[in-house]
């Protein structure tokens, strides 16, 4: 059973592969959206470019399914392991950042860290986790709607502190 530790809320949840992360996050009250994406997202559809999430893996195994057509769009100048978490299968552990937008203590480095404590079998002062096993993937064909409903360079950045 996959666990995903969403690093900025410092929760982990236990969840059945196959559930979509956007999904997960809101369910267990993870605040997903910065200030762009709580005035209006796409719901989910892979429109708007408002549910940013930068991922790490304790393992060398693919945590995620692959990039989608909207994700393959709107993620061209981001870093690789940036993701839309309305498009993104878990399928394995891994570490999230919500909003990486914004900026986050310790930065990549604070990631990767977590990422590799997540998967050492001494996980030390690590939160107690949530069980949210009834998550499912709705995702039928993992290529998402590439729609067009933001402006170039309108990519929901936003300049909030952590
Ligand atoms: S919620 Fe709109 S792209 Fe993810």
């Amino acid at each position: 059973m996959p666990t995903i530790h969403f690093l900025r809320e410092q929760l982990h949840i236990d969840c059945q592969a196959g559930v979509i992360l956007r999904d997960l996050a809101l369910d267990t009250g993870v605040q997903l959206y910065g200030f762009k994406g709580r005035l209006g997202n796409c719901g989910g559809c892979g429109q708007c470019s408002t549910c940013f999430v930068a991922v790490a893996s304790p393992k060398e195994t693919s945590c995620l399914s692959s990039r989608t057509a909207p994700e393959q769009r709107f993620l061209k100048t981001r870093p690789s392991n940036w993701r839309l978490a309305c498009q993104a299968v878990v399928q394995d552990s891994m570490v999230v950042v919500t909003r990486p937008q914004s900026g986050w203590s310790g930065g990549d480095e604070a990631l990767a860290a977590a990422a590799t404590a997540m998967g050492s079998p001494t996980q030390g002062n690590a939160p107690p986790h949530q069980n949210h096993g009834n998550h499912k993937s709705n995702q039928e064909d993992g290529s998402g709607a590439d729609g067009d409903a933001l402006a170039s360079g309108d990519t929901g950045e936003e300049k909030l502190s952590t």
